[in-house]
Parts: C-alpha cells; structure tokens; sequence
C-alpha cells in the first residue's frame, strides 16, 4: 500500500510542478486522517462507480493560486468564499455540479470551454455549495455524442463552515417517504465530513443509533435507512458536533408509504349514474399513489372538439391512518346540460412516470 501510494507521488511529481506536488502530498495527508476517522472511503465510490478507472489520472484540476494545479481525488476540502476555479482536460467536456446551482440559475458559476480544457468557475462559494463536481469527456460520433464513462472524474467538495456544519437547505421542514421496498435518506448532510452527526426523534425524544448495518450516516447523503418501517415516522433531525457546541438541522417529516411503484391505479366514475338529456354530470377520474409521484389525466370523450366541458384536475394527499400516506389526483370532467352527443365512452388516461392506466365508462341515456 505505502509503495503504491510512494509510486503514484513520483508519477504524479514528474507530471505536476513542483509545488503541486507538494500539495498531493499534503492531501494525501490529510484524506489518511480522515479515512481514520469516518471510514469516508466506503460512501466514495458510491455517487460514481465510473470513477474508479480514472482514478490516479484524473483529468479534474483544481487551479491554485500562482498557476499551481491540483489533481482532485474522490473528496476534497476547500474553505468557502474564495473563489473555486475547476479545470477538465479535453476539447468537449461535460460538467454536473449540486443541482441547487441550477435551481436558483447560480450567475456565481461559469463554464468555459477552450481548446484544451474547459474551466469551471464558482465565486463565492459557501457551505450550501458543498456537493458532487464531477466532470467527462464528451465523445461523438458524427452528431452523436456521449458521455464517456471510463473518463469520467467525480469530487465531492465540502465547503467546510463552521457555522453551518450542516449543509443549508431552502426548505426548513423536509417530508421523507419511507418505502418497505427501499432505503429512505434522512438528507442531512455536512461541510464537515469529521463531524458526529447523530440522528434523533423528536416526539418522544430519542436518538435513532446508527449502528453500520439498518441505519447508517453517509456525509455526502445524510441517514440512510435500509429498512424503513412505520416505526421509523415522525419528525426528526440531526445533531453534528465539531469542536465547539452541537448544530441541529432542519426538521424531517418521515412518512410512511406502501403504495408499490408501478402504473396507476385509476378509478373512474360518472355522478350521477343515471341521467338525461338537460342533465349535468360530473365524470371523476381518481388515482391513489405515492405521495410525490405526479400524474397526468388526458381525456377524449364523446363530444371532444364540439362541446365545452370544464375540466379540472387537483391533488392532495391523504393520510389513511396506520400513518400511512397516499396521493389522490382527481381529474373531473363536468358536463352541463347533456345533449345526445354527449353519450357515449368517456376515456380517461393516467399516466405517471412509471406507465399509464387507462380507463373507461359508458354514459347512456335511462
Ligand atoms: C482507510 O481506508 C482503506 C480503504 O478502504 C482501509 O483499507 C483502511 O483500513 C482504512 N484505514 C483506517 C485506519 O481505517
Ligand atoms: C438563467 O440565466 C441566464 C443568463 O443569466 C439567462 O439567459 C436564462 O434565461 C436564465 N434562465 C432561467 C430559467 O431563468
Ligand atoms: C442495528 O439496529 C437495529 C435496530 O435499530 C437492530 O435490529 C440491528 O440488530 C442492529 N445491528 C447491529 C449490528 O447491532
Ligand atoms: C359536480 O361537481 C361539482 C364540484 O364538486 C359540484 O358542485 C356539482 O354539484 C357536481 N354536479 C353533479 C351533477 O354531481
């Protein structure tokens, strides 16, 4: 291991300047240290099992000042508000940085590509930019082009604050779904990856241990919890200590859910039942679902194009005792004043990301 380690620092001594080297070595320190610490190397290959062929010959610079570059391993600690400058070599790059960037159209970052490098620029950076930077060759072939996964290079940077050992998040009272089927992530993450976080319920006050196999803390992620459970709701937050006094993150709703993942489930049905002509009626068309799942109605009906009908579509979501949460989407199509066009199939079509469902019912005159 020593001799691997020795071996890369000469290689990387007789790519870099001088003083660059210098400062590999001191990283390699300090990431040592850390390694100690909190096992960080366990969650590192995570976010891009890709990386891991890059590794050692990573095209992701940092530029230092006076010229100097540093190569950036799979994690990397900066202070924030001096400005972060990135580079990547290649003529065609690609780059993913913490999608909060985007949300808020950041005009703090820049990427500039040139001949040989493309250059990534964030001013002022602060500990709510702490996130994945990761950066690709792009490879086309005549007007397609790719991502090339074997050149692919990821660093996590922390913008270590410590006045928010927690990563600030816009919204100050998360919900987190839990699933039977899969890990929740209670997204508590940290600028300071040496931090002890702990995770804890706040009705009735307890600490939820994280004991390395159901429950473990990840500082790139937060809590993860492989086996959600209903005894897992409630609100809760984190702690994280640092040489100084304890931090508390933002509130977390966790609620549990059991609807599987899949199509819809699509209800459809006319009120009243029975009608006439001059009568109006309501045709209701309802799905139950997974609180965050968005769903989409289409409708094509009898008089489509000829007749005016109001359509409306809403959602709320329900909790259905047991503390279990469901989604209803309702689209109801209202018909007023029914005229003999107007009999017929009524077809409603619920789509959501996993597929569409699609319904159908009959108007017929009593
Ligand atoms: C550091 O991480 C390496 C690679 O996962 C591991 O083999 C080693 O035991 C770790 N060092 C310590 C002191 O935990
Ligand atoms: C984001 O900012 C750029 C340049 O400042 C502007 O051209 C673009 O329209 C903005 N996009 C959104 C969605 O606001
Ligand atoms: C971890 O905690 C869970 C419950 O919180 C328990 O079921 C499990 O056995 C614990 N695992 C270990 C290795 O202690
Ligand atoms: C249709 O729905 C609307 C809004 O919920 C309601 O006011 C109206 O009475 C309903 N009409 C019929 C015929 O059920």
């Amino acid at each position: 291991m020593k001799l691997w380690v020795g071996l890369c620092l000469v290689l990387l001594c007789v790519e870099l300047q001088h003083g660059a080297c210098q400062a590999v070595k001191r990283r390699k320190h300090v990431e040592d240290g850390r390694n100690r610490s909190d096992g960080k190397r366990v969650r590192v290959r995570q976010p891009n099992p890709n990386d891991r062929k890059g590794k050692g010959q990573s095209l992701l610079t940092q530029v230092l000042d006076k010229g100097r570059f540093l190569r950036l391993g799979p994690s990397t600690g900066l202070s924030p508000g001096k400005n972060l400058e990135l580079r990547c070599k290649g003529n065609s790059i690609g780059w993913s940085y913490p999608t909060y960037l985007d949300t808020f159209n950041d005009s703090r970052l820049s990427i500039k590509q040139s001949d040989k490098y493309s250059q990534l620029v964030l001013t002022s950076p602060s500990a709510a930019d702490t996130g994945p930077y990761s950066c690709w060759v792009i490879v086309c072939d005549g007007t397609e082009c790719q991502k090339d996964h074997d050149r692919t290079f990821l660093s996590y940077i922390y913008f270590t604050d410590r006045d928010n050992l927690f990563v600030p998040s816009a919204i100050h009272f998360e919900i987190v779904y839990l699933r039977p089927d899969k890990p929740a992530v209670v997204p508590c993450r940290v600028t300071e990856p040496r931090a002890k976080v702990t995770l804890h319920r706040e009705v009735p006050p307890e600490e939820i241990a994280a004991n390395g196999t159901l429950v473990t803390y990840d500082p790139t992620r937060g809590f993860v919890l492989q086996q959600p459970s209903p005894e897992h709701q409630g609100v809760f937050y984190c702690k994280a200590v640092f040489k100084g006094t304890p931090q508390i993150s933002t509130k977390y709703q966790l609620l549990y859910v059991e609807v599987p993942s899949g199509p819809p489930f699509v209800s459809l049905e006319a009120s009243p039942e029975s009608v006439r002509g001059g009568d109006d009626v309501n045709v209701t068309c309802c799905v139950l679902g997974e609180p965050e799942v968005d769903v989409s109605f289409t409708w094509t009906y009898p008089g489509q194009d000829q007749r005016p009908v109001h359509i409306q579509s809403s959602w709320r979501l329900v909790n259905r005792g047991m503390g279990h949460t469901t989604r209803v989407s309702k689209s109801v199509l209202t018909l007023v004043d029914l005229e003999t066009i107007d009999f017929g199939n009524y077809v409603c079509t619920a789509k959501n990301q996993h597929g569409e469902t699609i319904v159908t019912t009959r108007i017929t005159a009593s």
